[in-house]
């Protein structure tokens, strides 16, 4: 008893909300992080130096009258007092409720659900969402989504963006200031990001209102970067304990199921959706080498997953544009799959059909045919878009079907018998209370796109 006298009670420490992921048809991965203060200048979180015990709780019913499970989980100060309860033994396709409780406080509720039975023809609803960048604007695309209630968030890349606070920022562009005027470099300077970015409670709405499926791009470590190589210079073990850092704050602050282990930080994944869907999640940053966009062993994984997959819909969840791009002025963009042909062609050539890939990156919304599938290129949350003339790529890329210039986030509807999207927008995001609409919706048939709201 001694060494607990004289602790000083900690503050509300949920300030970051509660989440859940990596649905599996019996069981969910949970989620928080303790953090009275969330940005403090020397104790991440404002949490003392010790283990806290939180216990968590599994209910049928958001007033938790029937409680299904319970236990104890221990946040550490290692991992920044975040926690991540794997529950297992629950029903597939099912909706539950969940809260944390510690050190006499409870946390917010949160809504997740299973992911259905391996031979279910249940259909799913997937909200696709990338790039938000905080001093951009207001996420509320995010409340929107949350109110929709999806099955499973994909977040496909940019959750944090590493920069600092510009000397000089452009006008009307800097809506949110950070507080750091400081690039992220370090595994302290991510948490801050990570902590700022998640006390928007827009945020926290969607965190908790599904499971989410997260997948890094290139801003939670670096602009740009590729494999180890950083771009500015700096050598690959100097860049590669940067990435370690980086990564391990990503995990801190996501309902992950693999925590990094040294220098490995797996992201590709499959996770199936019954007979109705297999999302391949893929990484198309951390192993690239040269020409070779996703590293021998992913690519054998993916290639692989693609022939043997026998679900109605192959999905593949990535972050970069996939379809081959003309640009009326400038050149194609070397860093998403345009610089890296080889490789794109041998994963379409590992699929007959009924193929659909989701990105995201560009901060516009565009849907592509792909010969033996569809792209679906989400907007960004609130990243500003690049001044691109959606008309002209349009007109000189008659595969392109589609753009959109607004941010957003697509909602995706996928059964036995179609695969439909929607791409839903909201007018401006420098303020809050903006409304979402449909900017378009596309219906897949036979490897090409109908149009279903004109
Ligand atoms: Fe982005």
């Amino acid at each position: 008893m001694h060494e607990y006298s004289g602790m000083a009670k900690i503050q509300f420490p949920f300030t970051l909300g509660v989440g859940s992921g990596e649905p599996y048809p019996d069981g969910v991965i949970l989620w928080t992080r303790l953090a009275p203060e969330p940005v403090h200048p020397t104790k991440p979180g404002g949490m003392p130096n010790r283990s806290v015990s939180v216990r968590w709780e599994v209910a049928e019913d958001a007033a938790f009258r029937t409680v299904l499970q319970a236990g104890t989980a221990t946040a550490q100060p290692d991992w920044a007092h975040s926690v991540h309860v794997r529950v297992t033994g629950l029903r597939a396709g099912t909706e539950y409720f969940y809260r944390f409780t510690a050190e006499g406080h409870t946390s917010p509720v949160g809504r997740t659900k299973t992911a259905p039975d391996p031979l279910s023809e249940q259909p799913v609803r997937i909200g696709v969402i990338s790039c938000q960048r905080y001093e951009h604007g207001y996420f509320t695309a995010l409340k929107h989504l949350a109110a929709e209630r999806p099955d499973v968030i994909l977040h496909l890349g940019d959750y944090i963006y590493e920069y600092g606070k510009p000397a000089n920022p452009a006008p009307g562009r800097y809506i949110r200031p950070l507080e750091s005027t400081t690039e992220c470099k370090t595994l302290g300077a991510y948490r801050d990001r990570y902590a700022r970015y998640k006390t928007d409670k827009d945020l926290q709405a969607a965190h908790a209102a599904a499971p989410w499926l997260t997948l890094p791009d290139d801003h939670e470590v670096k602009d740009n970067y590729a494999g180890l190589l950083p771009g500015d210079g700096s050598s690959p073990s100097a860049f590669l304990k940067r990435r370690n850092a980086a990564f391990k704050a990503y995990y801190e602050h996501l309902p992950l199921r693999v925590k990094p282990v040294g220098n490995n930080s797996q992201f590709y994944r499959w996770r199936p959706y019954g007979k109705v869907a297999d999302l391949m999640i893929v990484d198309a940053r951390q192993y690239r080498d040269g020409r070779d966009m996703l590293g021998p062993t992913q690519e054998q994984w993916l290639t692989s997953r693609l022939r043997s997959s026998t679900a109605r819909w192959k999905v593949i969840a990535q972050a970069l544009f996939f379809a081959p791009r003309k640009f009326p002025l400038e050149p194609a963009s070397s860093d998403a799959w345009d610089g890296f042909p080889q490789s794109r062609a041998r994963v379409l050539a590992a699929v007959p059909g009924d193929l659909v890939v989701l990105s995201g990156d560009v901060h516009n919304a565009w849907a592509a045919e792909l010969g033996n599938g569809v792209e679906f290129v989400t907007s960004s949350v609130t990243s500003h878009p690049p001044g691109t003339d959606g008309s002209a790529m349009l007109a000189l890329n008659p595969h392109l079907k589609f753009f959109d210039g607004r941010r957003g986030y697509l909602l995706v509807t996928a059964s036995m018998t179609e695969f439909t999207v929607d791409y839903r927008a909201v007018p401006y995001v420098d303020r809050t209370g903006a409304p979402v609409v449909t900017a378009g919706g596309f219906r897949v048939q036979d490897n090409k796109l109908q149009r279903t709201d004109l």
